[in-house]
């Protein structure tokens, strides 16, 4: 009797660190993070530096973001610079929000720093700010431009997440349960507000993973006096405390929501506002694995000859889109999401 072949755990047709080709001849590429750090950008530069220089391409790091560039902050950096870093929340590169590179002159100088670099891209790291100030440097200059979106809002079009969102709910939502335990405890009102300035991705996440019974979102601009009867039901359905999420752009904040629930049932109401903490500890998986993949294509994206494109992940596959649609088009919430949230707070 004849034995079966064996079965291999790794078939040969699975690609692993196959060389990818490298047409438009990039020798040097530099990197930067700007805007708002988010968990997760070092393994992002990470991946940038290690697939670069598996495929003999030199890396350049840029201090503090588009304000370090314009100041010729520039240095090389290898794979050692990055070892221990995959792990660790914010961002070894530093980061700004550059009022200097608001002007033609701050960027201009930018250029000039790149060019006396020999650097043939650029990859930014960061939000939509970040992306209107690379759009503008390719524009004006012609110096290849790619985007890797990195901020805990999750605000980008073009992508399914975005680098430090994962985190940044996981922590937010730790956050939730702690305040559940102590209002529970006292039997009151908690107004719980979350990261995102013009969106609430993080909000409706961690509405819907932390029970709460309402969540208000800016995409959803409804009156806070809402709540009112949210929190009496509550109450005559036998609830003793609620939890209420906001999302930092929703017109009037928690506090607005505080305001509304004490005025109109004169219940003890706390108020809760989780700020900055949400950007910062070590990245969870997802974030870690999200990074590397996008770091690596973002190299991929230049080498391919790409520009003025962020590289993201959509439906688990390595999308591209033209930076500006980014920031020009509107990432929705999930509206099934926010079904849900009101579903299961009965
Ligand atoms: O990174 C995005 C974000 O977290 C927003 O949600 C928030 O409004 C903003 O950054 C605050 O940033 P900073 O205080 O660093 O200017």
């Amino acid at each position: 009797m004849s034995e079966a072949p064996p079965v291999s755990v790794f078939p040969s047709d699975l690609p692993h660190a196959e060389p990818h080709g490298n047409p438009a001849g990039v020798r040097r590429v530099a990197v930067l993070t700007s805007g708002g750090d988010a968990p997760g950008m070092n393994a992002a530069i990470r991946a940038v530096v290690r697939t670069a220089t598996h495929h003999g391409i030199e890396v350049v790091g840029v201090r503090r973001g588009f304000s370090g560039l314009h100041r010729g902050d520039l240095r090389l950096i290898g794979p050692r610079d990055v070892a221990n870093t995959i792990q660790r929340g914010g961002t070894v590169l530093l980061t700004a929000r550059s009022k200097t590179w608001r002007t033609p002159e701050g960027r201009a100088l930018g250029a000039e720093h790149l060019r006396e670099w020999g650097v043939d891209g650029l990859i930014v790291i960061g939000g939509d700010g970040s992306f209107r100030g690379g759009h503008l440097l390719q524009e004006e200059h012609g110096i290849p431009v790619v985007g890797v979106p990195g901020t805990i809002d999750n605000d980008l079009y073009g992508t399914d997440h975005t680098i430090g969102y994962f985190t940044a709910v996981e922590t937010a939502l730790d956050a939730v349960d702690k305040l559940r335990d102590t209002g529970a405890s006292h039997e009151r009102i908690f107004v719980i507000e979350v990261m995102g300035r013009h969106a609430g991705h993080i909000a409706l996440e961690v509405a819907v993973a932390g029970g709460a019974e309402e969540v208000f979102i800016p995409e959803d601009p409804k009156p806070a006096s809402g709540v009112v009867q949210t929190v009496k039901e509550s109450v005559a359905k036998g609830k003793a405390s609620s939890i209420i999420i906001v999302a930092e752009g929703y017109p009037g904040g928690a506090q607005g929501v505080a305001d509304a629930i004490e005025a109109g049932t004169g219940l003890e109401t706390r108020v809760s506002i989780l700020g900055h903490i949400q950007r910062g500890g070590s990245p969870v998986s997802s974030d870690r694995v999200l990074a590397s993949r996008l770091g690596e294509a973002a190299v991929y994206a230049l080498m391919d000859g790409a520009s003025g494109v962020m590289v993201g992940r959509m439906n688990g596959e390595i999308a591209h889109t033209p930076l500006r649609e980014t920031w020009e088009r509107r990432k929705d919430v999930s509206r099934d999401l926010y079904r849900c949230a009101k579903t299961l707070s009965v």
